[in-house]
């Protein structure tokens, strides 16, 4: 399968880029194709523009050479995954833009990547986030009001919580958590 993976963090040596790499190790292992699209260093401007706007009155309308270089990623894709720490509830700014800009209003909804897999992770932990409705709220936003409206087929979330824990065995089970994750992904 080839898998687009898209992930988001400034800093290289965060848990979010850790969690990438276990499970694009777990991915290679098993074959899969991996095109990592790495939002922050790879320079992504998530501003949007006019020149960006959907025109509903013309399907043919020419995208900017580097937002169209992203859609045929997707389109070339069979799968797609985001990895992204939860930040305010809901996806950082730049993973926003892209979603604005390259998703753009289900733009691609005929020929849109047959399933997503989010991994969220979560600096609450699980209780915290069923207690106040958020695990719900998430899921369905994501699974539902981004990814349902785009046409996608199959979307699913996953979360790793309590991502600030000072417990190194307990942040080295978040990381098998994601090893084990792309490992079963099919
Ligand atoms: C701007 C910002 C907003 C955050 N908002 C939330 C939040 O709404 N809920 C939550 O559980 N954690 C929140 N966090 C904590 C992050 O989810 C946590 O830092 C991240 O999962 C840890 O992974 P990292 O080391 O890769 O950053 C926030 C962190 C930042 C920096």
């Amino acid at each position: 399968m080839k898998v687009l993976l898209v992930v988001t963090h400034p800093r290289e040596v965060s848990l979010t880029h850790a969690v990438k790499n276990r499970f694009v190790e777990a991915l290679q292992q098993n074959n899969h194709e991996v095109d990592i699209l790495d939002l922050d260093h790879d320079g992504f401007n998530p501003l949007y523009s006019v020149e960006d706007e959907r025109d509903w009155t013309n399907p043919d309308k020419v995208y900017a050479p580097e937002i169209r270089k992203e859609m045929d990623r997707i389109v070339a894709a069979d799968a797609l995954v985001f990895v992204f720490p939860l930040w305010w509830y809901s996806v950082p700014s730049l993973l926003k833009g892209y979603l604005d800009k390259v998703w753009n209003m289900g733009l691609l909804k005929e020929s849109m990547s047959k399933k997503v897999l989010w991994i969220c992770l979560a600096g609450g932990d699980e209780e915290h986030l069923i207690k106040y409705g958020y695990k719900p709220m998430i899921t369905h936003y994501l699974n539902v009001a981004i990814a349902g409206y785009a046409g996608v087929k199959e979307s699913q979330v996953e979360f790793l919580y309590d991502t600030l824990s000072p417990s190194e065995e307990y942040i080295a089970g978040l990381l098998d958590q994601a090893y084990a994750l792309g490992q079963s992904y099919n």
